[in-house]
């Protein structure tokens, strides 16, 4: 099968996957018009779309996916919702986990209601492999329930259970996708790969949890949005894909990875008190999605070594988000490491 996009509504388009999935469609398919909502949360950022902005066919609302009215007007004039909306990260979870009910659960939501009652052809979920919780061995099936296990994982695994209660109860055309760990250009720098990088590039300590053995399947940004796309346009309604590479990697080798990049030395590492309730491994099974036509392009070295460089060359950017309450944030998430 093959659908054709017309009019797409994306939730979320100014954050890191969100604004390179406007860009990356842009490219691949620029007849589809694009309404871009997004509430421009701390991680939300205008100059993530600067390369679209007055493009033909694309347009930006401010605007929360909670608020009812504004997603039904913007519903009314789209054909399909790709929520990527959401608070993302799992140590702000663990201090304000209420953002993250508010926004992950119940603006999901107000976007499945809007999508049913304008009778959209489909409804794309952008959810994460953390809805599985931490997998120890073997790799995690789509049919495999969930176990999540911080406020984070567990309200995308409540949003997801919302979105499958209206496919079922309602006939909501609903599509899933379950994303590894993601890096690239354009991720605020509070994830693991940025905090790396930015803080190796002013010689700052690279805090590690505990001893940064916790293993995550690091898949390029660019991957995951050719997965979305491709899930979008390709994949039967009623279904849930696994996105990731299938390689194991752990936060040790990444910050050394970095170091040895940049050229400074491995005494930057600081190991530091654990995140709580860590996972320490996820692990996905991605037959269903390979067997649907996609793969990842992007080996980890290559991907790692242009996320290196973007940093490098585009400080601008990163250092305009490394201000105020981002520190405030880092004083208060970084302890040191009692033994
Ligand atoms: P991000 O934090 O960079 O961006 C989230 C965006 O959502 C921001 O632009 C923010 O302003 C917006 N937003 C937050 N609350 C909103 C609200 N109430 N209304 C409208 N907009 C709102 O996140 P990301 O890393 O780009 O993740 C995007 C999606 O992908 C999320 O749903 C996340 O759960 C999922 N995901 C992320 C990863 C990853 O490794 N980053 C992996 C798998 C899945
Ligand atoms: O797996 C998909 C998920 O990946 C997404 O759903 C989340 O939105 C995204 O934030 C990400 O979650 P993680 O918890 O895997 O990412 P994070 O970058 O926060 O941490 C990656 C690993 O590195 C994890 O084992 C914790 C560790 N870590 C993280 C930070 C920020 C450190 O050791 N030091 C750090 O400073």
């Amino acid at each position: 099968m093959s659908r054709s996009l017309k009019r797409l509504l994306v939730a979320g388009g100014a954050g890191f996957i969100g604004s390179s999935f406007v860009r990356h469609l842009r490219r691949s398919r620029p007849g589809v018009e694009i309404t871009v909502l997004d509430k421009l949360t701390y991680a939300g950022n205008l100059a993530n779309l600067r390369d679209v902005e007055g493009s033909d066919g694309y347009r930006f609302v401010h605007g929360d996916i909670c608020d009812v009215g504004v997603v039904d007007k913007l519903a009314a004039e789209a054909d399909a919702i790709v929520n990527f909306a959401a608070e993302t990260h799992v140590d702000r979870s663990l201090m304000d986990p209420y953002a993250f009910i508010d926004t992950d659960v119940r603006g999901t939501a107000v976007l499945c209601e809007a999508a049913r009652k304008h009778e959209h052809e489909v409804f794309l979920l952008i959810s994460t492999d953390e809805v599985y919780g931490e997998v120890l061995d073997g790799r995690s099936a789509e049919t495999d329930g969930f176990r999540p296990r911080s406020p984070y994982s567990a309200s995308k695994a409540a949003g997801e259970h919302i979105a499958s209660a209206y496919a079922e109860s309602f006939g909501l055309p609903l599509l899933v996708t379950r994303g590894s760990n993601t890096y690239g250009p354009y991720q605020y720098p509070e994830k693991l790969i940025p905090v790396l990088i930015t803080n190796a590039i002013d010689g700052m300590p690279l805090p590690l949890y505990k001893d940064g053995t916790a293993v995550r399947d690091f898949l390029f940004v660019e991957d995951h949005c050719r997965a979305i796309e491709h899930v979008l346009v390709e994949a039967p309604v009623g279904t849930v894909y696994n996105v990731g590479t299938g390689a194991e990697t752990t936060g040790l080798q990444v910050a050394e990875a970095v170091l040895d990049i940049m050229g400074k030395p491995r005494s930057l590492i600081e190991f530091v008190a654990d995140r709580p309730g860590h996972d320490y491994r996820y692990a996905l099974d991605t037959s269903r999605i390979t067997a649907l036509g996609w793969e990842p392009r992007v080996t980890f070295a290559e991907g790692l070594e242009s996320t290196v460089r973007w940093y490098q060359q585009n400080e601008d950017w990163w250092r305009a988000l490394k201000s105020g309450e981002y520190w405030d944030y880092y004083r208060r998430n970084y302890r040191p490491l009692v033994s």
